[in-house]
């Protein structure tokens, strides 16, 4: 079991009032990614969990019971950091094993459960290695191993992937997803990539100054971002936010179109535009573009899209997926969007 509520939880630094007041629900098993920019309080939430920092106020519950002035060892809650954090001098199996030797479990628990975990992780093959013979994204697994022995009612991970290539940190994302499949149990995950929170979170909480911008599904937040904050924030490239003339006509002092939101032709469409980038990814093609009266914005269409620096091309936002929002930057509610 591995509920976790938060009421009220606050959080100053001398002067600095870092989490001005947080209420959270996180249920048994759910997979659960803080989003924010660097400095939203990300890191200082899930250490406030752990119990690695004192609340300043407000309660915290795991699994319905007060633990708000527990100590970290009492709370149940394994933590994965950034940086390893393991044992040069030790082999992979002692440094898996560390927590359960502290413990003072049987040799032959120990072993088993290092064992289970080895698999569970890949790193059967390397339990006699030292962690100077293992890649960055092995070393990772070390350490979650070390967590998933202590079998913890929830896993906290702050950035756990941010040291690794991309290549790696794609990889390893797969890996975390699967393993919370297999262990179902509760994650909390730190992270500013937003893709790693739209492809491994049940539910996203979006940080900003220390509050909760919005919390929803992956789904939820890219259809339909409660502010400006939120739309900008969510979906990779960036949503295109135009004021003026246009977002005036549609009602709101802002229009919010993604770059997926609209039709790129060479011959006619609404807007006329010229390309100041092109990126061809195969896959995709994302244009940087000068749209005639609008500004700037980007395009994505599908699939190779011939065009390049300096060439015009033409561009029709899709409305019924168009976002508005008013003059304090909240989504105004309309049949466009469904919002
Ligand atoms: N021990 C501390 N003393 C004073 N201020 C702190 C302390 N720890 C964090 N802060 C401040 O609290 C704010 C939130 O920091 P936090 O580390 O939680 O951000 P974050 O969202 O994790 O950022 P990042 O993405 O850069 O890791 C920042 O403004 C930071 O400077
Ligand atoms: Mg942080």
């Amino acid at each position: 079991m591995g509920s976790i509520t938060l009421k009220n939880v606050s959080k100053v630094f001398g002067e600095a009032k870092v989490i001005p007041s947080v209420d959270l629900e996180i249920k048994d098993g759910e997979f659960v990614v803080f989003v924010g920019p660097s400095g939203s309080g990300k890191s200082t939430l899930l250490r406030l969990i752990a119990g690695l920092e004192d609340v300043s106020g407000g309660q915290i519950l795991i699994n319905g019971k007060d633990y708000t002035n527990n100590a970290p060892a009492d709370r149940g809650l394994a933590m994965v950091f950034q940086s390893y954090a393991l044992y040069p001098h030790m082999s992979v199996r002692k440094n898996i094993a560390f927590p359960l030797k502290m413990a003072k479990l049987d040799q032959s628990v120990i072993d088993k459960k290092v064992g289970d975990a080895a698999r569970i992780l890949n790193l059967t093959d390397y339990l006699e290695r030292r962690p100077s013979q293992l890649s960055g994204g092995q070393r990772q697994r070390v350490a979650i191993g070390r967590a998933i022995v202590r079998e913890p009612s929830a896993f906290l991970f702050d950035e756990p992937l941010s040291n690794l290539d991309a290549a790696l940190r794609g990889s390893m994302r797969l890996e975390i997803t699967d393993l919370h499949h297999q262990l179902k149990t509760t994650m909390v995950y730190v992270t500013h990539d937003q893709i790693e929170a739209m492809t491994m979170a049940d539910k996203i909480v979006v940080l900003n100054r220390g509050n909760i911008e919005q919390v929803g599904s992956p789904m939820e937040l890219y259809k339909t971002p409660r502010n400006i904050f939120v739309a900008g924030f969510i979906g990779s490239p960036r949503m295109n936010l135009l004021d003026g003339a246009y977002a005036k006509s549609k009602g709101a002092h802002t229009v919010g179109i993604r770059p997926e939101h609209v039709t790129l032709s060479k011959e006619s469409g609404l807007w006329k535009a010229t390309v100041s980038v092109a990126e061809h990814l195969g896959a995709d093609t994302f244009l940087h573009l000068n749209v005639d009266g609008i500004g700037p914005m980007t395009a994505r269409a599908g699939g190779e899209f011939g065009a390049t620096y300096g060439d015009t091309v033409y561009v029709t936002p899709d409305d019924s997926k168009m976002h508005r929002f008013d003059d304090k930057g909240l989504a105004i509610a309309s049949p466009l969007t469904g919002a």
